[in-house]
């Protein structure tokens, strides 16, 4: 019997481990959460996501920021471990530092970029985008309107008389129905818009005419608009060109239900019920109004802008009948996530300029609004369009329930 040499037992395998597939994996979960991150980002923005709601878009974007920072912190952890746990008879190994550092650099760089991202997506105007007079014209979820420019092309129609005014109301008058007529011009490819959309639709004819007639109603508005500006101001106004709308950006999605989602969903906020509170808003300026161009421009654009609300409230139906339980479901979402209270109408700095004035009385005799009205209005109308809202998606979902019983029993 031969005795066996003795020999040291192998030590036990420590440093760090091999960093490939820790590498790998960082990788990848890093990448997994920046597509989630930026899904949620552009979802908000405004890219065109037609799989995910919005509301799930924000919620994706904020779990994959929180994923991208765990990541940093994991690869930086796992940095300052190969450092203190580095064995004298090992080797180090230059690949792992530089891999991790690599991917420490990678989180931190993703988790900076996202953020960046994030915060340019709250900057932009949010989906309401509240404004007098008209319908909205949305770049994707970017409310837009036309610069101002001297030009005798747009202001048409009954001028006020301002010679009782003293300037600085005079000025406050020319901005505030310069603001509205900016938002009535914008409403003019707003409604072609939606004109274009009920055609790709195979829309009813009823349906077309009466969104072409609104693009038209619209034009006079903007130049009743302009027109009242330009006697404020003492020189006719007018738009620029509007480059925002060369691209274009009204394409509806390829499949037919989710193009019926998003023509019901944009004719519920931006018809049934903004047109309808802008309306109601423009109908409270009525008891004041004295001059009488601005009583003429408030009276066409509150019988106008009813037509264009009960005209959206007919697209939303179309489209419910339509496209059914899909439809059904994306309005009661989009109802449910608009607000209690309207956004400010004006510019910030216009408004303070409004109040700082010491007597506001020829504003209201001049076709302003009061500012004590906007709020009131607009929670009525809300609720107004959440009851008729209601009434009309569980019509919906009785007829198809009693269709499928009909079906059933043939
Ligand atoms: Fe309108
Ligand atoms: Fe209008």
């Amino acid at each position: 019997m031969t005795a066996q040499p003795y020999r040291e037992p192998a030590p036990p395998p420590s440093g760090p481990p091999r960093p490939s597939r820790r590498l790998a994996t960082y990788c990848n979960l890093g990448i997994a959460a920046i597509v989630g991150a930026s899904f949620g980002a552009c979802s908000r923005y405004g890219c065109r996501y037609d799989h995910l709601e919005e509301s799930a878009g924000a919620v994706l974007g904020f779990l994959s920021v929180g994923a991208i920072v765990v990541l940093a912190v994991m690869a930086l952890r796992r940095l300052s471990q190969t450092a203190r746990r580095r064995a004298p008879y090992e080797p180090r190994d230059k690949a792992s530092v530089v891999g991790i550092v690599l991917t420490s650099l990678f989180a931190l760089g993703s988790a900076l970029l996202t953020s960046l991202f994030w915060f340019v997506s709250t900057q932009s105007p949010s989906s309401l985008g509240i404004g007098g007079w008209g319908r909205p014209l949305r770049i994707g979820k970017r409310a837009v309107t036309p610069d101002v420019r001297a030009s005798k092309e747009w202001a048409r129609g009954p001028r006020p008389d301002p010679s009782g005014l003293d300037d600085v109301t005079r000025a406050v008058l020319r901005d505030l129905w310069l603001h509205d007529a900016r938002k009535e011009h914008a409403s003019v490819p707003a409604f072609g818009r939606v004109a274009r959309h009920l055609v790709a639709l195979g829309a009813p004819s009823d349906l077309v005419r009466r969104a072409h007639l609104s693009c038209l109603q619209e034009i006079d508005h903007a130049e009743r608009c302009f027109a009242l500006a330009s006697a404020y101001a003492g020189e006719d106004l007018g738009v620029q060109p509007m480059p925002a709308l060369y691209g274009g950006d009204d394409a509806l999605p390829r499949d037919r239900t989710k193009a019926l989602v998003q023509v019901a969903t944009e004719a519920l906020v931006d018809g049934a019920l903004l047109e309808d509170f802008n309306a109601e808003l423009a109908r409270t300026a009525l008891d004041d109004v004295r001059d009488p161009a601005c009583r003429e421009a408030l009276v066409r654009i509150v019988e106008d802008e009813s037509e264009h609300a009960a005209l959206a409230w007919d697209i939303l139906a179309y489209c419910v009948a339509e496209g059914g339980e899909p439809v059904v479901c994306a309005l009661r979402a989009k109802n449910a996530s608009i607000g209690e209270t309207p956004e400010s109408l004006y510019d910030p700095a216009l408004v303070a300029r409004v109040e700082a004035l010491p007597d506001r009385a020829p504003l209201y005799a001049h076709g302003r609004v009061r500012p004590e009205h906007v709020e009131g209005v607009f929670r009525a109308r809300r609720l107004y369009a959440g009851e008729r809202l209601g009434a009309i998606l569980r019509t919906a979902r009785r007829a198809a329930s009693q269709g499928a019983a009909l079906s059933a029993s043939n």
